[in-house]
């Protein structure tokens, strides 16, 4: 069943740049019942975890996080682009093909030492993201369980490890 995932997934010849095959996945959130499956698999692996922290990567972690959080009775935090986030926050970058971001995260009141996080995100390519997002939620004393993501590159996937965490990922991008 998660050939019906991958087949929801459309592929965008260069875009945004020459060169690469965007994995566009509006199309798999667009139909409710893949987008459920997808939703639902995460949720099974994850209910009983433990898991109080759900952080999501802007913009496309935002789409998938929300819903794990509610379903498994978590807190849904926020990791944001630069400027974005009022208040305290703490920031780690990582680097791009060509130059560098940056992800943030609030610092008050938003998650505490000891707690169980997943990172969510939709897609893994370098690891660069992801690596920024648990350096934040363990600068904060939360203890990543897994970051999980829908399409991964296949020596990704092939890793399952990230920065030491175990890295869960549904499919391979298409080609
Ligand atoms: C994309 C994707 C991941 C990240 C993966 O986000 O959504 O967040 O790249 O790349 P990496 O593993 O090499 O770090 P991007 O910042 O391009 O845009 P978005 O705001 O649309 O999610
Ligand atoms: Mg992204």
């Amino acid at each position: 069943r998660l050939k019906a995932i991958s087949d929801a997934i459309s592929v965008v010849p260069n875009f945004p740049k020459p060169g690469i095959m965007f994995q566009d996945i509006t199309t798999l959130v667009s139909d409710h019942k893949v987008f459920k499956h997808t939703v639902d698999i995460f949720v099974e692996r994850y209910r009983d975890m433990g898991i109080s922290v759900v952080a999501g990567v802007e913009a496309r972690g935002f789409i998938f996080a929300p819903p794990i959080a509610l379903a498994i009775g978590a807190k849904f935090i926020p990791l944001r682009k630069p400027g974005k986030l009022p208040g305290d926050v703490i920031s780690e970058a990582y680097e791009l093909e060509y130059g560098s971001d940056c992800l943030e995260m609030r610092v008050a009141g938003a998650v505490k030492q000891g707690e169980r996080a997943l990172v969510v995100d939709d897609l893994v390519a370098t690891g660069g993201t992801l690596s920024a997002a648990i350096r934040l939620l363990e600068r904060v004393g939360a203890e990543v369980v897994e970051c999980a993501c829908v399409i991964g590159l296949p020596e990704v996937k092939g890793r399952r490890l990230l920065d030491g965490k175990p890295l869960y990922v549904l499919v391979e991008p298409r080609q």
